[in-house]
């Protein structure tokens, strides 16, 4: 099984995600979830985060994170995720409570407890901040990640502003810290998560469904659905590509890469750059790879499947 933690902002899009994850738990060692504040308020994504760690039945603590990017403003989601961050979907209320304050210092004693040798991926679904404060205050921890596979950033274009997706834009010098600490990077961008969604017939499924995981998932991805652009009749589950990376990366194309971000005032802030000249470097310092693609029917098939098996 491979060991992870997930760090998130739920999130709409983080809720469908961790769906995923609750269906694959015989791959997947799901160690922790940790919240930071970036689609909607850390009390708002610490509930949510809460919430569906009971309602998928996973015995999995939660530790809430930091509550604004290292330098600037906070910047939230609601237009995108709705006024609770979950869209339509309500769920019970949870049993337990968060399992720390502190998720910088959660993710730190749990990776200092892992066997020797052993190390973890890091899921991030979520801006960087939680992640780039463990790496920058204790920088020997990093031994014990192996990989970082994110979503955030596009080789082209942006969502949030036309060079920009959200989670780097919201706190662009966190991701820098995190691109530059050496341990090896898969980003999942917006290249290949807008390829990523469900359909209007697929989600209309899940809502009238008599499976409770189904129903919470299409009433999550409906709201999106909603509010996307009339042009558009799809919603992108950008946060379930991490995931899905890890356990198929068959139905990804991938590119190797040396990556950086713009961390200017400018129009380009929080734009990913992209460095594909890996004949540049030695080989050696391109650890680094983007999912420059991805199947669409695969992934919508595997995220249909994987939703019905949680219940
Ligand atoms: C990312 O931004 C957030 O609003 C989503 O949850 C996802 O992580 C997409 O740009
Ligand atoms: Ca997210």
């Amino acid at each position: 099984r491979i060991k992870v933690i997930m760090d998130c902002d739920p999130g709409i899009d983080d809720g469908i995600a961790l769906a995923y994850a609750a269906a694959h738990q015989d791959e997947l060692e799901l160690l922790a979830v940790t919240t930071f504040a970036g689609n909607n308020t850390s009390d708002k994504v610490t509930k949510n985060a809460l919430e569906l760690v009971d309602f998928y039945g996973l015995n999995v603590p939660v530790a809430r994170g930091q509550e604004r990017p290292l330098v600037k403003e906070v910047l939230h989601a609601e237009e995108f995720h709705g006024e609770t961050g979950l869209g339509h979907c309500v769920l019970p209320e949870a049993k337990s409570e968060a399992a720390s304050d502190n998720a910088v210092l959660f993710i730190r004693e749990l990776l200092n407890r892992l066997p020797e040798g052993e190390q973890v991926v890091m899921i991030e679904t979520a801006p960087m901040t939680n992640l780039a404060l463990l790496l920058k205050v204790f920088p020997e921890i990093k031994n014990k990640i192996g990989k970082i596979v994110f979503m955030g950033g596009a080789a082209k274009g942006g969502n949030i502003t036309p060079a920009a997706e959200f989670n780097i834009y919201a706190d662009p010098e966190a991701a820098k810290i995190v691109f530059d600490s050496g341990i090896p990077l898969v980003m999942c961008g917006l290249d290949a998560t807008l390829k990523c969604n469900l359909t209007r017939n697929q989600i209309m499924k899940l809502c009238q469904s008599g499976d409770p995981t189904a129903r919470a998932c299409g009433d999550m991805a409906g709201y999106v659905l909603e509010n996307s652009s009339k042009y558009r009749c799809v919603a992108s589950i950008h946060d379930a590509v991490p995931f899905m990376y890890l356990l198929h990366p068959e139905f990804f194309k991938t590119e190797k890469v040396l990556l950086d971000v713009d961390c200017s005032d400018g129009a380009g802030r929080g734009a990913t750059l992209c460095d594909f000249r890996w004949w540049l470097h030695d080989e050696e310092k391109i650890k680094d790879m983007i999912l420059t693609d991805a199947d669409t029917e695969r992934f919508q098939q595997e995220l249909f499947e994987a939703i019905y098996s949680v219940s």
